[in-house]
């Protein structure tokens, strides 16, 4: 499995066989991501909520990649398939399988909106995913959200999963301080930091997160480095 950070919550997920997953394709408009939604060419695309930075660039995406799957809410679902994108939507607790990898959303402590739209419409509940690779290696994306109990009873305990994937920028989602919490519940082998620095509200040094997480390994990726596991 390969993982790349794009900047801010938006990550690709490539299985070993080729599946190309995009988590949260805020792109074109991310500051922290260098590239175009035209240089992204995913299989399927995975909507955490409906705010503009997880969002993103999904129905211009969808627009230039005809077989692309988005996997969402069902609220969101409806939105976008109104605007002819393929979307499955799913709620909390549900998941699907795409070729070799299992996409189960989960919860997340946080709000979700069409913010960018002018009447800011509700766009269901904010969401997390859990990806199981066909070895069984698992990856937790918890979206925004802030620290709640069931990532120590239900994601650590139940789903255990290999990587973490944690927002600490605050303002919006927990700080590094909660985050290193939410890192010692869910206890996996790897825990990476997101949802930072791509605004100056939001401006955290993610060695301040790695020095209070002990019980796993922090990887800091830099924009666009790609990590093997
Ligand atoms: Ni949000
Ligand atoms: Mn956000």
């Amino acid at each position: 499995m390969k993982l790349r950070w794009l900047g801010h919550s938006a990550f690709e997920l490539t299985s070993n066989n080729g599946l190309n997953i995009l988590i949260d394709p805020f792109i074109q408009a991310n500051p922290a991501c260098p590239l175009k939604s035209s240089d992204v060419n995913p299989d399927v695309v995975c909507i955490t909520h409906g705010h503009a930075d997880h969002f993103g660039d999904v129905v211009e995406i969808a627009r230039n990649n005809p077989n692309l799957v988005v996997i969402c809410n069902y609220e969101i679902s409806i939105y976008l398939q109104r605007k002819g994108v393929n979307a499955i939507g799913l709620n909390c607790g549900a998941f699907v399988k795409i070729e070799d990898v299992e996409i189960k959303m989960l919860k997340a402590e946080h709000s979700s909106t069409f913010d960018f739209e002018i009447d800011t419409k509700y766009a269901g509940n904010a969401g997390s995913f859990l990806f199981t690779f066909e070895n069984d290696f698992k990856v937790y994306h918890a979206g925004d959200t802030g620290l709640f109990s069931d990532m120590k009873f239900v994601i650590g305990e139940i789903y255990k999963p290999d990587i973490a994937i944690l927002p600490i920028g605050n303002i919006f989602t927990m700080d590094p301080k909660e985050a290193s919490i939410a890192a010692r519940w869910i206890d996996p082998e790897f825990v990476i930091p997101m949802h930072y620095n791509s605004f100056p509200s939001i401006a955290q040094d993610p060695e301040d997160f790695k020095k209070s997480v002990s019980n796993c390994k922090t990887l800091v990726p830099k924009v666009l480095e790609i990590l093997e596991f």
